[in-house]
């Protein structure tokens, strides 16, 4: 056999195997996708998603965008789209530049779109702050009473959530994650996270991750079986997979948005980040300290000279 029928072969395994898996005593899978911009990060898991609706019919998908391009979730036949309350949800067509109605369901909790998610779409949702969809992940992994139990999580440019020089709570919730990731599997819930740069995603998240794929250009990380050379010589529409010591080779189909458009959040509240707060107590705190101490200082000094 030669090596390139091996690598598909390989590849196909860890779709079978592990990706399209749902023995619960395993638990579900975590998967980053690795490449340059345009390189098809979303086209392959967009390929994998479809896959997966067609097969697990009664499996909720979640299914977070980004604000700051054309939404890529209408790839996907069916759609929901779920707000947080205290924000409102804008939607602007590329083609003519004007604003359009698109149906949103407001949310207050996570319950809320839990109970109210409709298995075999994408139940897409925007939250005020990104970094909440780490606790949504922690809740999801001790929900599974509906359908079959099982969810799948699609995070797209998951560097937004999951920042690498995050601070405070946002560092806080990425050392969540990290703790919980396994956890997290455990409750059924798989994740499928891309990004065209890795080290702007926290290192926490990043390395509890279980499956890496990397397309044409990527930077193959030092502790992948996978060869450099080997992903330089990808093409358009392939991608190579590892999952601990075994790797191959997986393809997927091009990717054709239909309407192409945005989604702006307008954020209603005011935003109070109670770590933040806190730390700005301190720093006042500390000023007020560090002018005590130099009056004393002075007065030392002057002692000094009496
Ligand atoms: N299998 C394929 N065969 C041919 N063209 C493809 C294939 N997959 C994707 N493309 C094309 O490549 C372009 C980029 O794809 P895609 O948006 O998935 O990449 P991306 O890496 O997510 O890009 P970005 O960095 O902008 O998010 C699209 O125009 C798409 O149609
Ligand atoms: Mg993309």
């Amino acid at each position: 056999m030669s090596k390139v029928d091996r690598m598909t072969i390989e590849g196909k395994k860890i779709l079978q195997n592990v990706i399209f898996n749902r023995d619960k005593s395993e638990g579900g899978f975590s998967m980053e996708t690795v490449g340059p911009q345009g390189s098809g990060k979303t086209s392959l898991d967009l390929h994998i998603i479809d896959k997966t609706i067609e097969k697990f019919r009664d499996e909720l998908l979640f299914f977070r965008d980004s604000t700051e391009s054309p939404v890529q979730f209408n790839r996907i036949d069916k759609w929901h789209i779920y707000g947080q309350e205290g924000m409102k949800l804008k939607f602007r067509d590329y083609d003519t530049n004007k604003y359009f109605n698109q149906p949103v369901t407001y949310f207050t909790s996570f319950d809320d779109i839990y109970e109210n998610a409709e298995p075999g779409i994408a139940n897409v949702i925007y939250f005020i702050r990104e970094h909440t969809w780490i606790d949504f992940l922690n809740y999801l992994r001790r929900h599974m009473h509906r359908g079959s139990g099982w969810k799948t999580v699609f995070l797209e440019e998951y560097e937004d959530i999951a920042p690498q020089y995050a601070k405070s709570t946002g560092w806080k919730k990425n050392q969540l994650y990290s703790k919980n990731a396994k956890n997290i599997r455990k409750g059924l819930v798989n994740t499928l996270a891309n990004t065209q740069n890795k080290s702007d995603v926290s290192y926490f998240i990043r390395t509890k991750l279980m499956i890496r794929s990397y397309l044409r250009g990527a930077k193959v990380d030092d502790i992948s079986p996978i060869q450099q050379k080997a992903v330089d010589k990808l093409k358009m529409g392939e991608a190579l997979i590892d999952y601990g010591t075994n790797f191959g080779k997986i393809t997927f189909d091009p990717y054709r948005p239909k309407q192409i458009f945005e989604v702006e959040k307008v954020i209603e509240i005011e935003i109070v980040d109670e770590e933040e707060q806190a730390a700005e107590k301190y720093k006042n705190k500390i000023k007020k300290l560090e002018r005590k101490l130099r009056d004393f200082e002075e007065i030392m000094d002057r002692l000094d000279i009496a």
